[in-house]
């Protein structure tokens, strides 16, 4: 049996880990800074201009060496050597895993089934950046010789949420006479609101689909069409109003969309991976293709670091790691990510995708049932909003949360004295739920005793503190790939393939065999469990009361 395929906790860094964790899991937060004062400079790392703060983690250096130990027994290194070689490394869809490629300077070379696909992205690059150019001067005319001044990108998931995360998220440095809208649901409203007060001569469409066949996508696509042609009236309209991103030339043809309007991507670009690759074409609009290459540098840079770092001062790793950690020592469910950064406000979204649909598997990749938790569930908001809803429970609940902070030392919107309180928030936050407040401490307050337990702060609630100097198209490429990264880290520990989805198709074709039974004029015969029956006759009654 090599390495590789021994069951993860049969592993003996595993079973070390085990036993360590029952003389760290008893140890307070307090303790560990008491017992070293720099502590804090210590579990510290900086790389690439990203400052990992990790020591309000309940571990320890021998943590840490363990850790490593069991991403080096995982076989890490050689998955990410696999993976940065352009191997197959997806073996469900039998596909390469090359996001990494999408970032790439020129003059790399990396190769897919024996070819460069570097000149192939820079092309596509090229060709995205000369179109957002001709948006962005006014060079692109609608169909009536109008200026376009609205840009609607339509997808939905990875053709979606990485759009519109890192246009909210590169604001301060967008073009602000356009503006940017993105529709995915497939819930009319969703369309409805994001036209309400558009022109159609003045509006250009983005429709992006790796597959071109999504339900949402197309439904949405096809009334775009008929809303632009109601003004339009004619069908040639359509090549000056819609562009397409997609690997499928064929559909996106059938759909009447030139192809010489398309900018394509390839299969080895998964869903949630491809913020970089076309897809990011209506944030290139919004930016500039400039700034749009300075997050793909960011990006870049942090493949760099994950791919040669030495796993005790990677920062990717150390966070998958830590992830670990927590989800199958210490029971954690759910991991919050709190940026404190209202531009960041759509990144914990983002991130739901990119961790919970990568490594929310509960079969390894040779396909056994597996017997430990695999992806914690994502989730948070920015600060400091959060604080005044759900902190609550984070401080004082019966769950154990790790916390992902991220702030920046220099704001975008400098107005005195905004930017010091958030941060003064976020430090606060990550020393308190660290180091808590005892008993002792709140009596002497001069609380009375019967009220002490309920403003008694256990503490010991561990969190990661990131900072940057300043959000910049850079930095935001640097995080994201900070999390691709962490989240290929956990995979390869759980033996699982993060690259598939298998478990989103079920009630897609389920919800295809509900539509004609919906949309049939005379009572279908439906032959579904008793409660889905029911569901659609009452549906089917009460729609058209
Ligand atoms: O349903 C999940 C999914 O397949 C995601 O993985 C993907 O990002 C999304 O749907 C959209 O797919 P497409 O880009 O092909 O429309």
């Amino acid at each position: 049996m090599s390495t590789n395929s021994v069951y993860l906790t049969q592993r003996p860094a595993w079973k070390a880990l085990e036993e360590h964790y029952l003389t760290i899991h008893s140890s307070h937060l307090r303790e560990l800074f008491a017992d070293n004062p720099q502590r804090g400079e210590q579990l510290a790392l900086e790389a690439i201009g990203l400052y990992l703060d990790y020591s309000k983690n309940r571990i320890t250096k021998t943590t840490i060496e363990l850790l490593v130990s069991l991403a080096e027994e995982a076989g890490l290194r050689e998955r990410i050597d696999a993976l940065f070689r352009g191997e197959k490394i997806n073996i469900t869809e039998g596909r390469a895993v090359l996001h990494m490629a999408l970032r790439a300077p020129r003059d790399q070379a990396i190769m897919v089934d024996g070819v460069n696909v570097i000149p192939e992205v820079h092309a596509v690059l090229d060709k995205m950046a000369a179109f957002a150019d001709q948006v962005r001067s006014g060079d692109w005319k609608g169909y009536t010789g109008k200026r376009i001044r609205n840009v609607v990108n339509i997808g939905i998931g990875g053709s979606d949420l990485g759009p519109v995360m890192a246009y909210e998220a590169l604001r301060y440095y967008s073009d602000h006479n356009l503006t940017m809208r993105f529709v995915s649901n497939i819930d009319g409203t969703d369309f409805i609101e994001a036209i309400r007060d558009l022109d159609p001569t003045e509006t250009l469409f983005i429709i992006s689909s790796k597959t071109f066949t999504t339900l949402e996508t197309m439904t949405n696509a096809r009334s775009a069409r008929d809303w632009c042609l109601r003004v339009l009236g004619d069908q040639q309209a359509v090549a000056r109003h819609f562009v397409a991103v997609s690997t499928n030339a064929a559909e996106v043809e059938k759909f009447g969309i030139d192809t010489a309007n398309m900018f394509e991507f390839w299969d080895w670009v998964g869903g949630r991976y491809s913020m970089d690759a076309a897809i990011g074409l209506s944030l290139m609009i919004a930016i500039g293709p400039e700034h749009f290459r300075a997050m793909l540098a960011g990006f870049h840079a942090m493949d760099e670091h994950f791919r040669t770092a030495p796993f005790e001062r990677n920062l990717p790793v150390l966070m998958g790691l830590l992830t670990v950690w927590y989800s199958n020592f210490f029971g954690a469910e759910t991991t919050a990510v709190l940026p404190y950064d209202q531009y960041l406000k759509r990144f914990p979204a983002y991130l739901q995708q990119l961790t919970m649909e990568s490594n929310g598997k509960y079969i390894t990749l040779d396909g056994s049932p597996i017997g430990y938790q695999t992806s914690p569930i994502y989730w948070g908001e920015p600060g400091t909003n959060g604080q005044h809803s759900f902190y609550q429970l984070i401080h004082q609940g019966t769950k154990l949360i790790p916390c992902d902070f991220i702030g920046f030392c220099q704001t975008l919107n400098p107005i005195s004295p905004h930017h010091d309180l958030l941060m003064a928030n976020l430090f606060a936050q990550s020393e308190a739920l660290a180091f808590g407040k005892t008993a002792e401490e709140v009596k002497a307050g001069g609380t009375e005793d019967w009220l002490v337990p309920h403003r008694t702060f256990v503490g010991n609630r561990p969190s990661n503190t990131i900072l940057a100097e300043r959000l910049t198209p850079e930095t935001l490429g640097k995080l994201v790939a900070l999390y691709e990264h962490s989240v290929f880290t956990q995979g390869v520990i759980w033996q699982i393939n993060s690259f598939d989805q298998w478990g989103v198709e079920l009630g897609k074709a389920l919800a295809n065999r509900i539509i004609p039974e919906l949309q049939s004029a005379d009572d279908p015969q439906l032959t579904h469990d008793n409660s889905t029956n029911t569901l659609i006759r009452r549906y089917r009654a009460m729609r058209s009361k």
